[in-house]
């Protein structure tokens, strides 16, 4: 998983690869605290293409919400429709146990996410402890 994020992300200027190590522990903190929920998807000749993860959260608006946290295809996967599948079918998943769905997305991804049936419900400008604007950074929060 690790390995797909580095490589999906590595498109990203801000980007640091996280290491696999580091990837476990945050997924153990998250399934500690909520219910997770993987989405994998894999290329024909048993390669990990793509992969979602997203949990149920109890504390955003509206009481529990399905919170997609993760989405990732490997570039050489990219174009293909896996994405759009993953998204779709968690959204669906997640609708059977809550009303709404959100997710955080970086910018540039507003069309993707648009063309899936997601509304921009909220932005927020992130800042470096530097308190440098980094505006690639800026997530645009979506609700389904
Ligand atoms: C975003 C991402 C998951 C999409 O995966 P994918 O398998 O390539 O997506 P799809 O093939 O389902 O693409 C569906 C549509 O979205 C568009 N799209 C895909 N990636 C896009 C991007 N980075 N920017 C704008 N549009 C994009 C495609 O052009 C396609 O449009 P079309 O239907 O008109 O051809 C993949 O590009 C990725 O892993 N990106 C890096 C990590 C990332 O940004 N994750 C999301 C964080 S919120």
């Amino acid at each position: 998983m690790a390995r797909v994020v580095n490589a999906a992300f590595s498109r990203y200027q801000w980007y640091s690869p996280i290491t696999v190590r580091d990837y476990a522990n945050y997924l153990g903190y998250i399934e500690k605290r909520y219910k997770t929920l993987y989405l994998l998807a894999w290329s024909p000749s048993g390669e990990l293409a793509g992969y979602l993860q997203a949990y149920i959260n109890p504390n955003l608006a509206e009481g529990f919400s399905g919170y997609i946290e993760e989405v990732a295809v490997d570039p050489r996967y990219q174009g293909h429709g896996l994405g759009s599948s993953l998204v779709v079918k968690t959204a669906r998943r997640l609708y059977n146990e809550t009303r709404h769905v959100y997710l955080n997305s970086v910018r540039g991804l507003e069309g993707f996410y648009e063309k899936l049936g997601f509304a921009i419900v909220d932005e927020t400008v992130y800042y470096e402890a530097s308190l440098t604007l980094f505006p690639e950074r800026a997530v645009t929060v979506y609700t389904g």
